[in-house]
């Protein structure tokens, strides 16, 4: 194998893409590191594929840049930015053979004939399609074809990867293949990636950080951990995960920290952002895992009204309602005994780390 060229960084600068009057990319920055995979996450209309496809120069910014390594690219035409790109539910040329796919980058960019054949035999080989060469799309798996996607887009050896849901056809296990073989070739070839996908936990497994976008803004851009644990946004608490939320109000404020009572009848302190004050309408969110059931009243536990119990694998899925009728959903380890009836109250678990927001976000 060739020598690892240097992964490159990739700065977009506030953003803004138009079509139209429409603004599908509203002043997006980004600051991504030589070989970071990152991952676009967000609802459908977002602005994921614009952003992927300014980036790749198919398509022209209102107002904004992008850098490789500081120099912008934004007078290069898509041939010449050395950017290698997987597009969304972008099907190979049907006409043209394994191979002639391959080479479809590398002859638009004028690479010589030697070298082309030497290149499809390498990603092949990569991608582990050696034998395939002569086939056509239409004579092999759904991802075979997605690897042969994906070895084009390498043959250019961009240093930059662009991803636009690349696995979202593919079932399960397949898809989990080829997680695992993007993160491979993404770590040995040194490519500063970015995946666009609809899939939370595809995002959670394979990227160093995420960014999740609503309505052409990136609204958090952070490690999967911070996103899950530390939401900075009521829209980013609730597209992360499975969460409850919980109307209570700020009763004091010391130090950062809120104590809030909940309108379910309990209070606790919690840490409090800048902007709140006392007697602020609160939303409280709460991940189902960071939950417990109690049969002990006390301050820190609210009644409730207890549901049904679902297993979910190892786990044990509680339903229930506040007294101010929200639904709750608790979360906790199968146990082998019977389940304790006497277990009207809800408490924080040990560990939890609830979120507060202002109730007007
Ligand atoms: N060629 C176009 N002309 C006009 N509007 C467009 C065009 N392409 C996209 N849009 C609009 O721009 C916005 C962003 O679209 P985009 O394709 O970037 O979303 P996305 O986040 O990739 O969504 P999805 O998850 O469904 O693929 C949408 O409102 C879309 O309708
Ligand atoms: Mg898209």
């Amino acid at each position: 194998m060739q020598s690892t060229p240097a992964a490159r960084t990739l700065d977009v600068e506030d953003l803004t893409v138009r079509y139209g009057a429409a603004l599908a990319v509203d002043g997006v920055t980004l600051a991504i590191e030589p070989g970071e995979v990152v991952a676009l996450l967000g609802p459908s209309g977002c602005g994921k594929t614009t952003l992927l496809r300014v980036i790749a120069g198919f398509v022209r910014q209102a107002s904004g840049r992008v850098r490789v390594d500081g120099a912008t690219i934004d007078h290069l035409p898509a041939n010449q930015r050395n950017i290698g790109i997987v597009f969304q539910n972008y099907a190979l040329f049907p006409h043209m053979t394994v191979a002639e796919n391959v080479a479809y980058g590398l002859r638009a960019r004028g690479v010589r004939s030697s070298e082309v054949q030497a290149r499809i035999s390498r990603f092949l080989d990569i991608v582990q399609l050696a034998g395939f060469r002569e086939r056509l799309p239409r004579q092999l798996s759904g991802g075979q074809q997605q690897r042969v996607a994906l070895a084009r887009a390498l043959a250019v050896e961009p240093s930059i990867l662009l991803l636009d849901e690349p696995f979202a056809a593919l079932d399960r296990n397949l898809r989990l293949d080829m997680q695992i073989e993007v993160k491979r070739l993404q770590r040995t070839l040194g490519l500063t990636t970015i995946l666009v996908t609809h899939d939370q936990d595809e995002a959670m497994s394979v990227a160093d950080r995420i960014a999740v976008m609503n309505k052409g803004k990136v609204e958090q851009f952070d490690t999967p951990v911070a996103i899950y644990d530390r939401p900075q946004t009521l829209f980013v608490n609730g597209f992360i995960g499975t969460t409850n939320l919980m109307n209570g109000k700020v009763a004091a404020l010391h130090d950062g920290t809120a104590t809030v009572v909940l309108d379910a009848g309990a209070s606790f302190s919690l840490s409090a952002p800048a902007k709140i004050s006392v007697g602020a309408s609160v939303l409280i969110s709460v991940r189902p895992e960071q939950l417990a059931l109690s049969s002990v009243p006390g301050p820190g536990a609210w009644k409730i009204q207890p549901g049904l119990s679902l297993p979910l694998g190892a786990q044990l899925v509680h339903e229930a309602r506040t007294v101010d009728g929200a639904s709750l959903k608790i979360v906790e380890p199968r146990r082998a005994s019977p389940a304790d009836t006497a277990r009207v109250y809800c408490t924080l678990a040990a560990d939890a780390r609830p979120t507060l927001f202002p109730r007007s976000t």
